[in-house]
């Protein structure tokens, strides 16, 4: 187990710069997760972690101690990719074993920790079979069962379930998330994916460009989220944005679709610092419920339905603007619907900056 910390992080290739100047703070033992889009630079940091990059100026501390020459071996890094790399002439138990080899552990013990791994991973079966064998879910396991048997201070995760169908991402999943409150070695994890991210994640680190957007707990992510970028990344199916609404003269309302939409007394607020200006509104489509006619609700218009069990996602627009609605799947919603959002629930931004205005 090692904290880990990354001061003014910067990666570049040729002219193109891909981090930008990256500070991370990863406390010991704990279990932190790196979204965004793609290309933003998740797994070229990830690589830098586990020395098979060179950064181009910053500094790199595990437990620490500056890392950030050390060769990958020297790292003590166990780094699981999306696609497995699993050695294909070699069985499932050698797969396992040969990390320890090459690190001329002793014969017993190689024996005592890939036998520990298949125990907890299920692997038990599969020992005597090669890769080809293997379904993508039993291959994944191999992966991380190799990552295990290290006893590594760190894992390092690059979306290592996005091959997986969706059972099986659920299962390896909570397997995961087992294994790191077994273990407690601090994990870093890249991903793609809102539900990983939201239920794996003791840290959450949203990246854009080559910047950390916010850091914080999914939930605070998720509710009190930096700017529109991070508002609209968090969150399944995104935010709804409404742009160029303004806020009333006396501050305590916002005209969305020419509605009067109220906005909670805040004690941070000044009404002053808002009134009269020109807002873009976000509205998650959860915070949205169908009502009758109400002063305080916009006019909602589906086009289409998708229907998910209990849950439908209505798209259609408010007003002039295009929006998701998220209700459940036994309100009628064929014709036109009046939604009302609670106060607290509506999000102001910049029009310009995107920062959040609170
Ligand atoms: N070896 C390299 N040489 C040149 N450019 C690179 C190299 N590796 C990555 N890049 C560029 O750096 C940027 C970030 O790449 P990276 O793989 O870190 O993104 P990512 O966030 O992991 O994306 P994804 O979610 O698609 O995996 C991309 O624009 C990519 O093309
Ligand atoms: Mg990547």
């Amino acid at each position: 187990m090692v904290n880990v910390e990354t001061q003014g992080l910067r990666k570049s290739f040729g002219d193109t710069e891909v981090l930008k100047g990256i500070d991370l703070r990863v406390p010991e033992g704990s279990f932190a997760v790196l979204v965004g889009p793609s290309g933003c630079g998740k797994s070229t940091l990830l690589r830098l972690l586990a020395g098979l990059e060179q950064a181009t100026e910053g500094t790199i501390l595990f437990g620490g101690e500056d890392v950030t020459a050390y060769a990958p071996k020297d790292r003590d890094v166990a780094m699981v990719f999306q696609s497995y790399a699993l050695y294909p002439h070699m069985t499932v138990r050698d797969n396992l074993a040969f990390g320890l080899k090459l690190r001329k552990t002793a014969a017993d013990i190689i024996d005592a920790r890939v036998t520990e791994a298949a125990a907890v991973l299920g692997l038990e079966p599969l020992l005597e079979r090669f890769p080809r064998a293997l379904s993508g879910g039993q291959r994944q396991r191999v992966a991380m069962g190799r990552a295990i048997v290290r006893r590594s201070k760190l894992f390092l995760f690059d979306e290592p379930l996005s091959n997986l169908d969706p059972a099986l991402r659920t299962q390896v999943r909570v397997d995961i998330r087992k294994q790191h409150d077994r273990l407690g070695a601090t994990s870093i994890y890249v991903t793609h994916d809102q539900v990983e991210a939201m239920t794996l994640a003791d840290l959450l680190f949203v990246l854009s460009e080559g910047e950390v957007q916010q850091v914080g707990s999914p939930l605070e992510v998720y509710e009190d989220p930096a700017n529109r970028f991070v508002a609209g990344f968090v969150g399944s199916p995104a935010m709804n944005f409404i742009d160029g609404c303004r806020v009333s003269a006396d501050g305590a309302a916002v005209l969305v679709a020419e509605r009067r939409l109220p906005l909670p007394p805040s004690e941070g607020r000044e009404p002053s610092k808002l009134a009269g200006r020109e807002v873009c509104v976000g509205v998650r489509p959860h915070d949205m419920s169908i009502v009758e006619a109400s002063a305080h609700a916009i006019p909602f218009t589906p086009s289409i339905l998708e229907t998910l069990g209990p849950e439908v996602h209505a798209h259609g627009t408010f007003g002039a603007h295009e929006g998701v609605v998220a209700v459940s799947a036994d309100l009628p919603l064929a014709r036109g619907v009046m939604v009302h959002v609670r106060p607290t629930r509506l999000y102001l931004f910049d029009q310009a900056t995107g920062a959040t205005l609170r």
